[in-house]
């Protein structure tokens, strides 16, 4: 089966933004190494997904219950069929854009991305084997990565145990090197994509 590569951009600024530009970085790198692999690119600036409520949270359990299929269940697909999963987003509000949240949700769907055993003991059902998250931050995040902290705990919901995080951080403060702090955020970025593409 070849190799599915998805990211998840949740870059809302889009082609300005800065969250963006290192994600392809690690793209760039990551195919280079690996041509043949398929990316995804799932784009979330547009925010087409629906905001998760009661009556679509019994909708979508039908859905898998009777094996139906919808578009809204592409997010749990795609996170239970990728090799790799990078997410790109801003930190916005100590943590990511909203945008992001509702696609993970989406994501999360009993039966497709994670189960439980007849025991009650929940199981990931994502075959990602790393999920990649990047963020940069107009001050310094410290130790308030919350969104990180959020997503490694996502990861191991869904089966995916070996998590990165790249920063940028304070390219907002006055007089800041904004051009040498994303250089050396780049580098990071593509000798961690070079690491994962040998890995393999
Ligand atoms: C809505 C919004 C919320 C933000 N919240 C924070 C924040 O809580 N802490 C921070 O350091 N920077 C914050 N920033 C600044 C961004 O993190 C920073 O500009 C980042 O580099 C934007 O990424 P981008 O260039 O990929 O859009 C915020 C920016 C926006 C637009």
């Amino acid at each position: 089966m070849m190799e599915q590569v998805l990211f998840v951009d949740a870059c809302m600024r889009g082609d300005v933004s800065r969250t963006r530009t290192l994600c392809q970085a690690f793209l760039a790198q990551y195919t280079a190494l690996r041509p043949q692999c398929q990316v995804l690119h799932r784009d979330l600036t547009g925010a087409s997904l629906p905001v998760l409520t009661g009556p679509l949270t019994q909708q979508r359990d039908q859905w898998v219950r009777e094996g139906e299929d919808s578009p809204l269940l592409a997010p749990a697909r795609e996170v239970a069929g990728a090799d790799l999963i990078l997410i790109g987003a801003p930190y916005w509000d100590l943590t990511f854009p909203a945008a992001l949240k509702v696609y993970l949700e989406w994501a999360s769907t009993l039966g497709l991305t994670f189960a439980y055993t007849p025991e009650g003991e929940q199981v990931g059902l994502s075959r990602a084997r790393h999920l990649i998250f990047v963020t940069t931050a107009g001050g310094p995040i410290g130790t308030l990565n919350l969104g990180y902290d959020y997503l490694k705990a996502w990861g191991a919901m869904v089966g995916i145990s070996s998590t990165h995080c790249i920063t940028a951080e304070q390219l907002d403060i006055l007089g800041a090197d904004v051009e040498a702090i994303l250089a050396q955020a780049k580098q990071k970025t593509a000798s961690l994509a070079a690491r994962l593409a040998e890995k393999r």
